[in-house]
């Protein structure tokens, strides 16, 4: 029998996912949104690519969620867009609500699902997630770092001029202004990219990679990015369905990991069938490891007002 994978929201990230997973041709896609008709009607443009591409995945568009039971993976875009001039924590109240609305219905049909969570702000969205499906932490990740390491490595591969599949880099901590390129890791075909490129062009790499969403937000004006986001959730999706045990920066709920305790954060993570199989802890260097630290700690900021919001059934 073939997959199934739910994708909740069929905007711009959902509905981009829902394609690529589509063109995968190993699960079939049930793709859910709050607006009538709006998730029906991707779905049905998508099955009729079917023929042309070559794929014979069904994706069912709906907004009841008896469709979706038993998916082996729930992935979660809904809720609001960054605009122009918004921060990812703006978002933060309207979108708690709605991640936990989506969650608590797409839990209850897929009780052994693995929740990737994208809506934003994507680390405190985790938070909610794990709360409402009440899943073990090893089935809700969130899904920024693939995304925030492969900006970083367009950047880097740019400036070298050399192919991106040879670039290797890790953005962790939390999704937002204060997430943490680690150059001590980043390396072109094994060779270190401190001995590749001047420290002053680094640094304007880096603080390029930290605002490469908000820099997509202000070409398009209305919206935000999602062909990188979808290429990366389903980088993860494909880890978990083909059980491929990738090392991916995903945000994990850490338990002392890094000296940070009962947060979800960006790390190195070994992604398979399992869901979160194993949380890498990298030797970083000292500023890294505080730059990671000051990056949960934002991310603790959040959660905290959260925490002050009322609670939700
Ligand atoms: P979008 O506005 O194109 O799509 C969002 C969809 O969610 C809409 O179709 C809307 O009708 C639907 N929706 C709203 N409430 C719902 C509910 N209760 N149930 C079901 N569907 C509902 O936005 P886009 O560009 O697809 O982005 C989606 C989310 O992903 C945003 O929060 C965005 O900030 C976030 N994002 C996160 C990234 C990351 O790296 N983690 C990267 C890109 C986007
Ligand atoms: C991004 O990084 C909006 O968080 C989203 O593109």
């Amino acid at each position: 029998m073939r997959s199934k994978i739910t994708v909740i929201g069929a905007g711009n990230v959902g509905a981009t996912t829902a394609q690529r997973l589509a063109e995968r041709d190993y699960a079939d896609i049930v793709l859910v949104d709050i607006v009538e008709g709006l998730a029906e009607g991707k779905a049905l443009d998508l099955d009729e690519s079917g023929p042309v591409v070559g794929y014979e995945a069904h994706v069912t568009g709906t907004t009841d969620y008896s469709a979706t039971a038993d998916s082996q993976i729930v992935v979660i875009t809904s809720g609001l867009a960054r605009k122009p001039g918004m921060s990812r924590d703006d978002l933060l109240q309207k979108n708690r609500e709605i991640v936990w609305s989506v969650t608590k219905a797409a839990a209850e049909q897929s009780p052994e699902a693995i929740i990737i969570v994208v809506s934003n702000p994507l680390d405190a969205m985790c938070h909610v997630a794990f709360e409402a499906s009440g899943f073990p932490k090893e089935r809700v990740l969130g899904m920024a770092g693939v995304l925030d390491s492969a900006r970083f490595r367009t950047f880097l591969a740019w400036e070298l001029g050399v192919s991106v599949r040879d670039v290797t880099g890790f953005v962790l901590g939390g999704h937002g202004d204060t997430m943490v390129p680690v150059v001590s890791y980043s390396n072109v075909a094994g060779v270190p990219v401190r001995q590749l490129i001047p420290e002053d062009r680094l640094g304007a790499i880096v603080d390029r990679a930290r605002n490469g969403g908000a820099e997509v937000v202000k070409l398009l004006k209305t919206g935000s990015a999602y062909y990188a986001p979808s290429a990366a959730v389903v980088e993860m999706v494909d880890a978990i369905v083909h059980d491929q045990k990738r090392i991916l920066p995903c945000a994990a709920l850490l338990g002392g990991q890094y000296g940070i305790d009962d947060l979800f954060v960006g790390v190195p993570v070994k992604l398979g069938s399992g869901g979160v199989e194993q949380i890498l802890e990298l030797d970083l260097e000292a500023d890294e490891l505080e730059a990671l630290r000051t990056s949960a700690g934002s991310v603790r900021e959040l959660v905290d007002v959260m925490s002050g919001m009322p609670a939700l059934a």
